[in-house]
């Protein structure tokens, strides 16, 4: 007999697991930040699956809500509505200690800044070894060795941080994420202070990791290039999962969004001509930045736009 406790414990579990081939599932995601005087949709009902053992790129523009998603998936914000669903746990029924363990045991991160991972006075294994130490997990050099070793680094292990290139160093970061085998690798931005030679070998590591250890891997990156060599390429717009961009040319993808990072390429980025902007229940519409930007209106707290109604169209003007 269960007391009741462990009882309510189990009926909780219960509750969060439910059988699933996606390794994450987000259905209308809203996510809003509210500050003092204002409140940012930064997702605003995204949709997105991700197969068990896929490895996906997020692209989009700056400030379209990748790092937010990524933040989402990886529990260190919760999302405001819709639904999230990771490993076949809902994430928006987890109480604190669920995010706690969830964190701890389901997801590995690497971001762009490797700084806030790393102690650049320590060797490599010694990095490697920290987290591990903090989590009180056992067999910590052996385990160490081996994913500096799954990284390319089994000859660097003992260089000091500081003694290291910037991709040995980024290395070090994905070995130090995989410490807990997290069953989903979420990198933001992973290759964005790299060069391109660089960039392409990290790119490698993800894929190899994907590959032999089974994890699902999800890439947030502004280099359409880099995009490029990803099977599965997802574009946001706006919060929102605007298309699926599945082994198209560079052209292509180049079309699906203008204004990206094109890494110096000089192909012609034809402008996306019709945009579709989804109005929240409160008639609250965000408009592309790129709009904005053409028309020099700034956002923020005060009125900085005409309206006008003509012929059941709406128009925006830049206020005189
Ligand atoms: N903590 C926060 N408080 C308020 N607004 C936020 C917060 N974090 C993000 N935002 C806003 O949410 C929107 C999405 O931001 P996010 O960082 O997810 O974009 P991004 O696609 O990662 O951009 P970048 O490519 O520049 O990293 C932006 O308008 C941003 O200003
Ligand atoms: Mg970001």
């Amino acid at each position: 007999m269960l007391s009741k406790k462990k009882q309510k414990k189990l009926e909780h579990e219960q509750e969060l697991i439910a059988e699933s081939e996606y390794a994450i599932e987000c259905e209308n995601l809203v996510k809003i930040y509210k500050t003092d005087q204002i409140e940012v949709v930064a997702l605003q009902g995204l949709d997105l699956q991700v197969k068990k053992g896929e490895l996906v790129a997020i692209v989009g523009t700056s400030g379209s809500g990748k790092s937010t998603l990524l933040n989402m998936l990886g529990g260190l914000d919760k999302p405001s509505a819709g639904s999230l669903t990771v490993n076949g746990r809902n994430l928006l029924k987890f109480t604190e200690e669920d995010y706690m363990i969830y964190k701890r045991n389901t997801v590995g991160f690497v971001w762009q800044n490797n700084a806030r991972n790393l102690v650049p006075y320590l060797t490599a294994v010694q990095n490697v070894e920290l987290p591990m130490l903090l989590q009180g997990q056992k067999k910590r050099r052996e385990k160490a060795l081996e994913l500096l070793d799954a990284v390319g680094l089994s000859n660097r292990i003992n260089s000091r941080l500081d003694q290291m290139s910037g991709g040995e160093q980024q290395r070090v970061a994905i070995a130090i994420s995989l410490a807990n085998d997290p069953a989903i690798l979420l990198a933001d931005e992973p290759t964005g202070s790299v060069d391109t030679k660089t960039s392409d070998q990290l790119l490698g590591v993800f894929k190899d990791i994907n590959r032999t250890r089974g994890v699902t891997v999800v890439i947030v990156t502004h280099d359409l290039r880099l995009a490029k060599q990803i099977d599965r390429v997802v574009s946001i717009r706006d919060g929102r999962t605007s298309s699926e961009i599945i082994k198209k040319s560079h052209a292509e993808i180049m079309r699906e969004s203008s204004g990206w990072d094109t890494g110096g390429e000089e192909e012609a980025a034809e402008e996306v001509s019709e945009e579709l902007v989804v109005l929240d229940r409160t008639g609250r519409l965000q408009i592309p930045k790129d709009y904005l930007e053409a028309l020099e209106i700034k956002g923020g707290s005060k009125v900085k736009a005409d309206l006008d109604l003509e012929n059941e169209r709406i128009y925006i003007h830049k206020a005189q």
